[in-house]
């Protein structure tokens, strides 16, 4: 997608062929800056501080983290302790585990002296492939907003309501919770977006607000307990969100405050689709409250970034002083209230027979 009409993806290797260059996503919305990784330990922070977050590229960032490792040695042993040490820094997001096996598979039997050209290779194309996965997520999603559209007046916005991030930041391109809208957006819909600002770390006021602002998309930033109210006075058609993990029943992990939306939905009769890769589902699991649930700094919820009227970024206390905080970072939404599951291979019940139906070779 476009930053001031340049376009962009949110990870690229540099013109050295090696070194990976990031968006720093700690920097937004006051400051687009990119930074450089050219160790698998600069990888390995990266995803844990959040310079880079979002399912699919944590995945994406921790294939090229595993190039890195590669650089410096590619025997097994070495491999092992990357993919184990990169794999550690996000708990939640499964496509993490998922990009990393992928990257074993693709380098494993293959001599040490091949190992490395491989490893980029199959790095490259993992970003490649998630980018048109997110674009076909955006095809059938875009159904369901022509849908709504259709039997509104002319030049009437479609309402949408997304929480945290699943924007083209989150992934390499496009998005997946964001692809319908961009689409809608490029045809020609009228297309609105509520976007849950999502405390602690202001993902939707700071990077969906961030990246639809920048692509002239419609939108509005409210803040998390405002979607059940705008949802019972009609001003919302459709949830769209993304997740971190779909268990193969069709429960969803995604950013905490998720399940309060969708039940606020279902109160109200709106539908409630969730975006995914095929990345994200973890079919070792049908449970979607065994996914571990990542515990995050209490500073998080006690401590705000904002930038000043002289333009410098300064984090300041919001709480009162000496009390604690809790910070679970993701909650679970059961398959019964989430209306459907929209992926790549078209839009599927939240249930094990919608998922084996277009995922058969998983069945
Ligand atoms: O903690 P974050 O910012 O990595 O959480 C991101 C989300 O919850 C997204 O909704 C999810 O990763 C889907 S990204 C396409």
């Amino acid at each position: 997608m476009k930053i001031d009409g340049k376009a962009y993806r949110t990870i690229w290797l540099k013109d050295d062929g090696w070194s990976v260059e990031i968006i720093d996503q700690t920097r937004l919305p006051h400051e687009f800056v990119t930074a450089t990784l050219t160790t698998m330990q600069d990888a390995a922070v990266a995803i844990k501080t959040m310079q880079v977050r979002g399912a699919p590229l944590i995945g994406a960032t921790a294939a090229y983290g595993l190039c890195l490792a590669l650089r410096e040695d590619a025997s097994d042993e070495a491999m092992d302790l990357a993919i184990a040490h990169l794999n550690e820094q996000r708990p939640t997001a499964v496509n993490l585990r998922w990009a990393l096996e992928e990257m074993r598979k693709a380098v494993r039997n293959l001599p040490r002296e091949e190992r490395l050209a491989a490893a980029y290779r199959r790095a490259a194309t993992l970003c490649d492939e998630d980018v048109e996965t997110c674009r076909m997520i955006g095809v059938h999603g875009l159904k369901l907003i022509e849908e709504i559209a259709a039997r509104k007046g002319p030049g009437e916005p479609v309402n949408v309501l997304t929480h945290c991030n699943a924007g083209w930041i989150a992934c390499v391109d496009w998005g997946t919770a964001t692809s319908p809208v961009y689409q809608a957006h490029d045809k020609g819909i009228a297309v609105h977006v509520w976007v849950d600002e999502t405390r602690p770390r202001n993902q939707g006021a700071s990077l969906t607000a961030f990246e639809l602002g920048a692509h002239g998309v419609p939108h509005t930033i409210i803040v998390d307990n405002a979607g059940g109210h705008l949802m019972q006075h009609g001003k919302v058609d459709l949830v769209i969100v993304g997740t971190d993990r779909v268990t193969a029943s069709g429960d969803v992990c995604n950013k905490i405050g998720t399940y309060l939306k969708a039940l606020a939905a279902r109160d109200n009769d709106i539908p409630f689709y969730v975006t995914l890769p095929f990345s994200t589902i973890d079919w070792t699991i049908d449970d979607g409250f065994s996914i571990p649930i990542e515990e995050r700094s209490a500073d998080e919820v006690l401590k705000m970034p904002g930038r000043l009227p002289d333009g410098s970024v300064v984090t300041v206390e919001i709480a009162a002083p000496g009390s604690g905080a809790g910070n679970p970072a993701f909650d679970v939404t059961p398959a019964r209230l989430v209306t459907g599951l929209v992926t790549e291979r078209g839009i599927c019940a939240a249930s094990p027979e919608g998922l084996k139906g277009l995922y058969p070779e998983n069945a």
